[in-house]
């Protein structure tokens, strides 16, 4: 293996230890922690409206503390999915093993779906909204929290993590729920340095 490649093979691996796929003791304590990623929940949690009657999907949902506060915060039933091992056995009887790009329910199985700091890691952006897609209800709605172009390099998204990320402008971002067969988009900065973007978007 050349030193470029070596050098290439360890970023892949340090990216998927601590975030992508996140597994080991470190992970587990991140992810575990009750305020893992908290900064986004409120964001996320005002434009889905969630009440008691609905049924949300939190893709990439690592160690689940989003999804309980969810079902605290609102009275929903809530779901995760996660391709990591670590962390569906980290989020509990809540998660389940899965693919954003192939996700084990029927179609229209949920009103809402999440996606928290999950996004840019997903290699085919529009594969993955149209599963989300498949899965909602005519009248649901997703939420996807996500870093922006401007946090590469900040503490949001740290050299060389950033490397492996899925950056888009805020119009980039808007289309690609349309191209998935979405009928509204629409992006906003929930954060006051502007490293995040929210994009909602309904069937
Ligand atoms: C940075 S962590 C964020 C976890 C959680 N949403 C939070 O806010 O604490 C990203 C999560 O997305 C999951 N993930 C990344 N790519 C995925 C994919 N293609 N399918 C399912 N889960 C994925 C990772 O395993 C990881 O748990």
């Amino acid at each position: 293996m050349s030193l470029n490649r070596f050098r290439e093979w360890r970023i892949d691996r340090m990216t998927d230890r601590i975030a992508r796929k996140p597994h080991g003791k470190q992970a587990r304590e991140t992810y575990g922690s009750a305020d893992a990623h908290s900064f986004a929940w409120e964001p996320v949690l005002e434009v889905l409206a969630l009440g008691p009657t609905d049924r949300l999907l939190d893709v990439g949902c690592g160690g689940g503390v989003f999804l309980r506060h969810a079902q605290t915060q609102t009275g929903c039933d809530a779901v995760g999915v996660d391709h990591s091992r670590d962390m569906v056995r980290l989020a509990g009887p809540l998660a389940v093993l899965g693919e954003v790009e192939q996700l084990p329910f029927t179609d229209g199985e949920f009103t809402a779906v999440s996606s928290i700091v999950a996004f840019f890691f997903f290699p085919d952006p529009v594969r993955a909204l149209r599963e989300m897609r498949r899965v909602l209800a005519p009248y649901g709605r997703v939420a996807i929290y996500t870093t922006s172009p401007e946090a590469k390099g900040t503490m949001a998204a740290p050299y060389p993590l950033a490397t492996r990320g899925h950056f888009y402008t805020d119009a980039e971002l808007q289309q690609l729920p349309l191209e998935a067969g979405f009928s509204t988009a629409r992006v906003s900065r929930p954060d006051e340095d502007g490293w995040a973007q929210l994009l909602f978007a309904q069937p």
